[in-house]
């Protein structure tokens, strides 16, 4: 059985999460219901730790980690929350004592609406190849700074670009977190929410 095989048969025997609202669809972000559900899984874990390369600018996601006593690293390249670290995570490594037990990674969208004009921005990006390297290159740092008994928690949607279908869930199950495997995967349309685990 392949990745991908072992990837689809996950999809199909999916949870699926509510979805209560309050949250943007169209500007980048999730359900928030995803994040309540992976810090109760980190709350379970040795250090509680998450660290999220992508959060969104507002900090959001502080309240849900908080809520289960998991503390929450997080960088955003536009900070409007005194607890965001404002950084590139492409280029940044966590200024952290600690390792992670848990990674939140939804990453921006290739061709997708623009989620902010810094220039750091991937979803800027118009070379897909390059749009690939610079995801890839925050997976590797996630993955160096992880526990090996954590969780990633890697979310992603299908959707349609330049006349194409672009599954990045299935992308972020198979091809970016080597040596990783799916554990589970959650659903709340359209997010697709992917944990994976170190192979034993
Ligand atoms: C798909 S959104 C996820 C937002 C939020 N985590 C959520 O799921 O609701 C991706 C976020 O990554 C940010 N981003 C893009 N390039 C980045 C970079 N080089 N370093 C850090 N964040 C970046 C975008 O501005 C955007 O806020």
């Amino acid at each position: 059985m392949t990745e991908l095989d072992r990837y689809r048969a996950k999809r199909r025997k999916a949870v699926a999460i509510p979805d209560k609202g309050g949250y943007d669809i169209n500007s980048g972000q999730m359900n928030p219901e995803i994040y309540r559900k992976f810090a109760g899984l980190i709350a379970g874990t040795r250090l509680r730790s998450v660290y999220e390369p992508f959060a969104g600018s507002d900090g959001s996601s502080f309240q849900h980690f908080d809520a289960v006593g998991v503390s929450l690293y997080a960088h955003s390249l536009v900070c409007n929350h005194p607890r965001l670290v404002e950084a590139d995570s492409t280029t940044t490594i966590p200024d952290y004592d600690y390792l992670f037990s848990g990674v939140m990674f939804h990453p921006p969208y290739f061709g997708s609406a623009l989620l902010s004009d810094d220039d750091r921005e991937i979803s800027l990006i118009s070379d897909e190849d390059e749009w690939v390297l610079e995801i890839e290159g925050v997976a590797a740092i996630c993955m160096d700074i992880m526990l090996r008994d954590g969780f990633v928690c890697a979310v992603g949607r299908r959707y349609r670009h330049g006349g194409k279908e672009i599954k990045l869930d299935e992308w972020l199950a198979t091809k970016i977190f080597h040596g990783m495997k799916v554990h589970e995967v959650w659903t709340s349309i359209p997010d697709i929410a992917i944990i994976m685990k170190f192979e034993e």
